[in-house]
């Protein structure tokens, strides 16, 4: 791939969502700042729950013969991720939080290094800011550096609502352009470091109970 892809995913399951309008207006800032754009709706997806049995920690492959992957593989592929959610009980959906627990082993092997993350939500009432937050902050842990976030709280109007449509548009551009000028976001290091450091620790003290995950890390030259 010689272009610079963002994909979105897309996690409310109604048809006309206003979390994707969020989504789709970071998208749209995307490919005008210069970006190929995939948007994923990930209802239309069969993801498993985690069962907790650490076989991709053990062997780099997951028990479930799911569309997981077909997902993931995007998610790998591209170099901006932008998750979106609406707030559900003060939360992500179900759905999103499936595909998160799914990726565990990103956390240990931290495979967002070098990518970059956007996060979008939309509440009825509120906590819109603190669901996209909880997204940004995940895929953070992952390894991603985040370039920012909307929420949008639909009780303060349709107005508000539309400027969070065009904040998201200009989020967009921003999330282009810092992919493509390969951004570093100083006030980021420490956390992305201190992260690494610990994951070190965690697969240096389990490495014989996690194989694949240790191999991965001399590969790497971590350890
Ligand atoms: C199961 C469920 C739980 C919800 N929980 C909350 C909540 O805790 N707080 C809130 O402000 N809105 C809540 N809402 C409202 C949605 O967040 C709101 O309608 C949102 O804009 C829906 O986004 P969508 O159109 O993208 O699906 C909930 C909606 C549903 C269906």
């Amino acid at each position: 791939m010689n272009y610079m892809q963002v994909v979105g995913i897309n996690s409310s399951p109604r048809k006309k969502s206003n979390t994707d309008l969020l989504l789709s207006a970071v998208l749209s800032g995307a490919s005008d700042g210069g970006c190929e754009t995939v948007h994923i709706d990930l209802y239309n997806f069969e993801i498993e729950y985690c069962k907790a049995c650490d076989t991709c920690y053990k062997t780099g492959s997951c028990v479930h013969m799911d569309e997981f992957s077909d997902v993931y593989d995007v998610i790998l592929e591209s170099d901006g991720i932008v998750m979106s959610s609406p707030n559900y009980i003060n939360n992500i959906t179900a759905k999103m939080k499936s595909l998160l627990d799914r990726m565990a082993d990103t956390v240990h092997c931290q495979r967002l290094l070098g990518k970059y993350s956007v996060a979008v939500s939309t509440a009825g009432g509120s906590g819109a800011q603190e669901v996209a937050d909880y997204l940004n902050q995940s895929l953070f842990i992952m390894g991603a550096s985040i370039v920012g976030s909307v929420g949008v709280n639909l009780s303060d109007g349709e107005e508000l609502f539309q400027k969070g449509v065009d904040r998201s548009y200009q989020l967009g551009i921003q999330l282009a352009d810092a992919i493509l000028t390969k951004a570093e976001f100083s006030d980021q290091q420490e956390g992305h470091n201190a992260m690494l450091d610990r994951m070190k620790q965690l697969i240096s003290f389990r490495k014989d109970e996690w194989p694949y995950e240790y191999t991965y890390f001399v590969q790497k030259k971590w350890l």
